[in-house]
């Protein structure tokens, strides 16, 4: 089994619900994304992201931060996008996967849940944790 890496910002703890329930499906470590740098991206053979919409549709900056360091040294690894939103329809993650993937990151997957995730987005996270195996 490859060795994932799930790596999360959340600040009202639903999309940490999310990255629980990822890397206990995947027996892979969850990582709050200030322990985590793009230094780490070489121990891994697949990694998933988490962050919820904040601002105005937008990554966390401090998790950007992070995020934006890791893209270009993640090559073709498997990367999952995943967060949680509220209000709006998702867009931050359809920006935030069509921006990864104009990187070249090869986004297999992504999840995204309304608040904090119902048993649909949890079965979603356990499937994405199959396709990162
Ligand atoms: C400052 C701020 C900005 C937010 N911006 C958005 C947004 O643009 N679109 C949206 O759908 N939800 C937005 N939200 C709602 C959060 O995405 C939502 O509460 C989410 O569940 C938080 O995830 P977390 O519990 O992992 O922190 C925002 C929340 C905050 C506090």
């Amino acid at each position: 089994m490859s060795k994932l890496a799930v790596v999360y910002w959340s600040q009202t703890g639903n999309t940490e619900v999310m990255a629980n329930a990822l890397a206990d499906a995947a027996a892979a470590d969850a990582i709050e994304v200030s322990s985590f740098s793009a230094a780490r991206v070489a121990d891994y053979d697949a990694l998933a992201f988490g962050c919820p919409a904040m601002g105005d549709e937008e990554l966390d900056p401090d998790f950007e931060e992070v995020w934006s360091d890791c893209v270009p040294v993640l090559g073709d690894k498997p990367v999952a996008l995943f967060g949680s939103y509220d209000w709006g329809t998702g867009e931050w993650m359809e920006s935030w996967k069509d921006s990864a993937q104009a990187a070249g990151v090869n986004v297999v997957g992504s999840v995204i849940a309304n608040l904090e995730p119902n048993d649909e987005a949890l079965e979603q996270l356990r499937e994405l944790a199959g396709k990162l195996a």
